[in-house]
């Protein structure tokens, strides 16, 4: 993948003399021949943002509303795995700079640290933080349904479903490495106490091509909770999980670690956007590494984005300060594209202002 440039770029190189080599690329590596990987970063690369002028828009308001969440900066952070492989304060790092920045954590069900415990990081912090829950749904609805209990005792305001895992995705590092389970003194910690699994054991996280659009009504009827839907690329699915009465869609590829062959995730932002037609929010996550990224995706109708590997960037190299540079880098530098492009909030850019690099400057539309 391309290197990050600025403060970024120097945490993940900081990340990578830091990391067990094995753990860099279960962090860093995608399915595949990574192309999707690539792919999400390079699709930003080839977009330029067209400013606009004299608008009097003044400092932006960089806050944005969401399902489970009053007010939060446009940059989220997206679920990730294994936060106790990068630093061993783990989530509770993550969740303390998160809630810190004022911005929503999307704690993973293959956390390394409890739910419960993640909230706690992050209300120590602040009483308000929200919290949301990433979950697959499980083969057994009673397993599902539980871990969604669990989190709503726990303080999350919101769920997010990954939906792009019918199957895990094959990632050629791990495969090298040999790098298929925790190392002991790890666990997914999430997954205790299930029923079905024995006093003190785990269940394995299941993923499977079954599940459809019942078992996602099963869980919405099971909670009080706002469930996103994560890993939409398909502007019918969108159209479906509006029609369903989802909370929201997030646009992902899932970081380019399941289908190889799937598009950049900015590139099937426009089209979710627009069969959604703003009857829920839609986000994204994929490749932003900087400002003009996050600018970029705004204005072609994401409501906020999230990152993955830029937070474990952090995490891994400064542990909770570094969580908190990157955030505070991203949100400082996307106030800063917004103020550049005349905008007066993340809502005053229009798809009319990106445009595909090279000597036409093609609007894309
Ligand atoms: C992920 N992602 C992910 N997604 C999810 O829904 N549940 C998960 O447990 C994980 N775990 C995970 C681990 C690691 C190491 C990575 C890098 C990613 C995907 C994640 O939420 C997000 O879609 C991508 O990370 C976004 O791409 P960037 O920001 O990493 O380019
Ligand atoms: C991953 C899983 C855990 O991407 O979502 O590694």
């Amino acid at each position: 993948m391309t290197a990050s440039a600025g403060l970024l770029g120097d945490l993940r190189e900081k990340a990578r003399t830091r990391l067990d080599p094995v753990h860099w690329d279960y962090f860093e590596g995608g399915a595949g021949e990574e192309t999707a990987l690539a792919e999400n970063v390079r699709a930003f690369a080839r977009l330029a943002l067209l400013p606009r002028v004299l608008r009097g828009a003044g400092p932006p308001d960089l806050s944005v509303r969401l399902p489970g969440a009053p007010s939060t900066p446009p940059v989220l952070v997206a679920p990730t795995a294994f936060h106790r492989l990068a630093h061993p304060d783990g989530e509770r790092a993550t969740a303390r700079a998160a809630a810190a920045a004022g911005t929503v954590l999307i704690t993973s069900m293959a956390a390394t640290t409890a739910v419960a415990d993640v909230t706690a990081a992050a209300r120590e912090v602040d009483a308000d933080a929200a919290v949301w829950f990433q979950m697959y749904l499980q083969p057994s609805h009673g397993v599902t349904r539980e871990l969604a209990a669990r989190a709503e005792r726990a303080g999350c305001s919101a769920l997010v479903v990954t939906a792009d895992s019918p199957a895990f995705g094959r990632r050629p590092r791990d495969d090298r490495n040999g790098f298929h389970d925790l190392p002991p003194g790890y666990a997914t910690e999430n997954m205790r106490g299930l029923a079905g699994a024995a006093p003190g054991e785990r269940l394995p996280i299941a993923m499977s091509p079954a599940l459809s659009w019942a078992d996602l009504r099963r869980l919405r009827a099971a909670t009080g909770l706002p469930v996103w839907l994560k890993g939409v690329l398909h502007p019918a699915d969108a159209r479906r999980a509006a029609d369903e009465g989802v909370a929201g869609v997030i646009v992902s590829n899932h970081g380019g670690r399941q289908l190889d062959a799937a598009p950049a995730a900015v590139e099937a932002l426009p089209a979710v956007a627009e069969a959604v037609g703003g009857r829920i929010p839609v986000l994204l996550d994929g490749g932003v590494r900087s400002g003009a990224d996050v600018v970029t995706a705004l204005a072609l109708g994401a409501r906020a984005v999230g990152v993955g590997r830029p937070v474990l960037w952090g995490l891994a190299a400064e542990g909770e300060a570094g969580v908190a540079r990157v955030l505070a880098e991203l949100t400082g530098q996307t106030a800063h594209v917004l103020t550049l492009c005349g905008a007066r909030d993340c809502s005053d850019v229009g798809r009319d202002q990106v445009v595909v690099r090279g000597p036409k400057g093609v609007p894309c539309r």
